[in-house]
Order: C-alpha cells, then sequence, then structure tokens
C-alpha cells in the first residue's frame, strides 16, 4: 500500500490548480441512467470514486467513455441493461446509492445494495426510502439489499425532510425529473453541489425551480435528453489548500476557486487571521500576522461544512489560544484526533466537541486515517510539522484528492509518494 513522506516546515508559494469537485460529479455521472443519449461531463476529476462510479454505471449498461487527452471529459451513454447495483461496488462507495431513485424513474425496478456504515458514523438511507415511498415506490429490504418496484412509474409528492440530506436531495431531484406531475422537496440541502445537479439536469430538459434553496420545485417530464455540462471546482480542496497556506505561512493562488462556494470557511479562516482574496481566476490565500483560535461548528450549507473539520483542526492545532471544534453532521468523526495528539497536538473531546489548545509546533510521525478528510488532515500536519511524517492508507485520499502530493510538492513541499 502507497504511503506519503513529508518532510515539514517549509512554505507554500505558487499556483495550484483545483480539480472538479468530486462529490458533484459522483452524482452528475448518474445522470448517464437518465437518458439513452450521451451526457458529456467535463472537468471530472481522476479519483478512485470516479472510477468506482465508472464501474458501477458500466455493469448498469452505460459505457462512460473518455473523450479528452487529460481523462477529465466523460461521455456516457447506452440503455440500461441491468437494474442491480452489486454489494461489492456499493460497499466501496456509498454514493452508489444514488442510482436507486434514476433506476426506479427509468425501469421501474431496481435492486441496490444497502451501503451499511462507514468510519464516520451509521449513515442511515431511512430519508432517501420514505421518499421514494412517498412518489409510489413499494420497497423491501431483503439480504442486505434494497428491492424497490414502481409498478406504476413515479409520482410527484411533497417531501419535507426531517433533515437536510445531500443524497437523499439528489436521488430525489433525479427520480423526480423523469416522474409524472409535481415533486416539491422541502428542507432540502443547498450544497454547491446539488445546485450544479440541479443545472445539469436542467441543461437535459428536466423542469426545476428553487434551484439553490432549501425548497425545490421539480415538475417532471417523459423523457430527458444528452447534455454537456462542466463539474464545478472542488470547494473541499479549495478550502484544505487554504488551510496549507495559511499553515505553512505562505502564499497560494488558487486557480478555480469560487468565494460564493466557501461561504462559513471564508468568514472563519478571516478571524483566525487568513486572507482570502478574490483573482481574476480563483482565490489568493495568504497568513496575516499569527493565527488565533476561532471556534467552528459543522452545520449544512452554508455553514460551515464537515468535510473541511479535520482539516481546520490541524490550523487550530498550531494558532495561538484554545478553540472549540463541533460536529453536528456525522457522529464519529474525530478520528485524526488521537493521531494529530501523537504528533504533539493537544486536542480533548467532549462528545461532539473537540477543544483545541494551540501549541507551538507538531512534530511528524507515523499516522494513518480511516477516511478521507481526515487524511488529508494528516497532510497538512505533516506539512507544518517538524521533522517527517509518514502518512499511511494513501487509498483514502486518492478516493478524493487528485494528484495531492504533486500539487503540494510544486508549490515547495518536500513531499513524496512511497509506492508499497
Ligand atoms: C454527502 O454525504 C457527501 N458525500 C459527504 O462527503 C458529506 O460529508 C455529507 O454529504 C455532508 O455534507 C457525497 O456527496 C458523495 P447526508 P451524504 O445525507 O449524502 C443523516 C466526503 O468526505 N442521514 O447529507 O451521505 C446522515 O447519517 C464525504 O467527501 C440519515 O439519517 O450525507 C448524516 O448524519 C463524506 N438518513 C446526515 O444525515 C438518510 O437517509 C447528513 O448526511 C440520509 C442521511
Amino acid at each position: 500500500m502507497d504511503r506519503i513522506r513529508i518532510r515539514g516546515g517549509n512554505q507554500l508559494n505558487g499556483e495550484i490548480t483545483i480539480s472538479g469537485a468530486k462529490n458533484a460529479a459522483l452524482p452528475l455521472m448518474v445522470c448517464g441512467l437518465l437518458t439513452d443519449e450521451r451526457l458529456v461531463l467535463s472537468r471530472v476529476p481522476r479519483l478512485a470514486d470516479t472510477e468506482t462510479m465508472g464501474q458501477l454505471l458500466a455493469q448498469h449498461g452505460i459505457a462512460v467513455d473518455s473523450v479528452s487527452d487529460d481523462g477529465r471529459t466523460l461521455s456516457l451513454g447506452g440503455p440500461i441493461t441491468n437494474t442491480e447495483a452489486p454489494y461489492d461496488i456499493v460497499r466501496k462507495m456509498r454514493a452508489s446509492v444514488l442510482v436507486l431513485g434514476p433506476l426506479l424513474a427509468r425501469t421501474r425496478e431496481a435492486r441496490v445494495s444497502l451501503p451499511g456504515g462507514c468510519a464516520i458514523g451509521t449513515r442511515p438511507v431511512d430519508i432517501h426510502l420514505k421518499g421514494l415511498e412517498q412518489m409510489g415506490a413499494l420497497i423491501e429490504l431483503d439480504g442486505g439489499y434494497i428491492n424497490a418496484k414502481a409498478p406504476n412509474g413515479l409520482k410527484g409528492a411533497t417531501i419535507v425532510f426531517p433533515m437536510p440530506s445531500v443524497g437523499a436531495t439528489e436521488n430525489l431531484l433525479m427520480a423526480a425529473a423523469l416522474a409524472s406531475g409535481r415533486t416539491v422537496l422541502a428542507n432540502a440541502a443547498r450544497e454547491p453541489e446539488i445546485t450544479d445537479l440541479c443545472d445539469c439536469l436542467v441543461a437535459m430538459g428536466a423542469q426545476i425551480t428553487g434551484i439553490g434553496t432549501d425548497k425545490i420545485t421539480i415538475d417532471g417530464v417523459a423523457t430527458l435528453h444528452g447534455a454537456s455540462h462542466e463539474v464545478i471546482p472542488d470547494r473541499i480542496e479549495t478550502g484544505t489548500y487554504a488551510c496549507a497556506a495559511a499553515i505553512t505561512g505562505g502564499e497560494l493562488h488558487l486557480v478555480g476557486g469560487r468565494m460564493d462556494h466557501l461561504g462559513a470557511v471564508v468568514r472563519t479562516l478571516a478571524e483566525a487571521g487568513v486572507e482570502i482574496t478574490e483573482t481574476a481566476t480563483g482565490l489568493l490565500v495568504r497568513r496575516l500576522n499569527g493565527l488565533h483560535g476561532v471556534d467552528a461548528i459543522t452545520e449544512p450549507y452554508p455553514g460551515f461544512p464537515t468535510d473541511m473539520q479535520a482539516q481546520y483542526m490541524v490550523l487550530m492545532s498550531v494558532a495561538s489560544g484554545a478553540s472549540m471544534v463541533t460536529e453536528t453532521i456525522f457522529e464519529n468523526r474525530f478520528m485524526h484526533v488521537p493521531e494529530l495528539n501523537r504528533m504533539g497536538a493537544r486536542i480533548n473531546v467532549h462528545g461532539k466537541s473537540a477543544i483545541v489548545r494551540g501549541v507551538k509546533q507538531l512534530s511528524g510521525a507515523q499516522v494513518m486515517a480511516t477516511d478521507l478528510r481526515a487524511s488529508v488532515s494528516l497532510v497538512l500536519a505533516g506539512l507544518a510539522a517538524k521533522g517527517e511524517t509518514i502518512v499511511n492508507r494513501v487509498y483514502h485520499l486518492d478516493r478524493g484528492f487528485e494528484s495531492v502530493e504533486r500539487k503540494l510538492a510544486a508549490c515547495g513541499a518536500d513531499i513524496e509518494r512511497i509506492p508499497g
């Protein structure tokens, strides 16, 4: 298994091009199930997760062809030939469950493995299933699978989510685009990735209003057609490299980074002493004087993203003073804490909150993480630490960060991948 070696202490200066957003690209690829015509997606990040989604779609009958030299433009198309999403693929990537709504809408049946829990929490899919049932689906759970049928097709319904779920909003949006009649999704998630999905669906002929709000109205159409769509830049990758600039005291130009997608991250980092300004092509990030401890609490968008919590905690680990970082989305997303403490951080977890007392410097160590964002937080810690850090289990990073070591090395980091 590959590892990443970092010798900390170098300032980062230069330019990093932000890749397409993983969490936008995955549901956009699923849109390939909604039409027999070609869907062309550009700026698709080259990641283990987009690869896995390609495999899942291929076994449903959808060919996913790379049509650009850099492999980031994909053309998807083909009739659906198989409506089962098997355990072997779903267990690798929870986003696989997003095929449920589209398969039901197109073929009136689907058999999708239940994703099960993962390192960051139990992560049920009950909100997805209840919504589809309200639209007329008959759902049974059997042998670890969701067996779903809609003998009379899916029908529009008013669905009030008990909490804003990104995945449930996406699943139901795609199902509703081809259902008969009007669907209203209330208390819907408002993440930029959902707006991106809506924009692509509209380009495919869907009728959607309320895009970007928590009340989305979809008037179903009989068929959708092919379209071309560019994936939005990854706001979590942008925020992560902003933390890298701040933690090493350098200046990074994040090409493609969008201020309007960062919301609470920009405000919190500004309070902590990090300046982020818009340029003609992206965002310029630099630390002003010292870093100060500032509290953060994760919330659905436009609040502070749970996917930035681990990276922000590393920043707070070397800030002056104390801060409290509270995780409200997932119940078990502090696995990076013991690893950061092994690197000299002073963090105590009390239930949903972590108290971080800033230290002058972290020190390098052998570390590993059990999820993607925790892994990248250890890379950030390694950049700031004295001495050598080895990050194990790099496959987590490869699921969601494109060429992390090459992007950082190009800006002056002493970082390399050790194949293993
Ligand atoms: C998406 O996961 C992202 N994944 C996650 O990114 C992200 O952390 C999360 O949204 C929150 O922003 C993708 O977009 C592929 P949710 P999702 O449904 O859709 C509970 C990463 O590192 N819930 O908004 O699974 C759930 O347990 C990943 O890139 C139910 O109870 O998240 C959680 O506590 C990790 N029942 C909360 O809602 C349901 O049916 C929010 O989850 C659905 C969700």
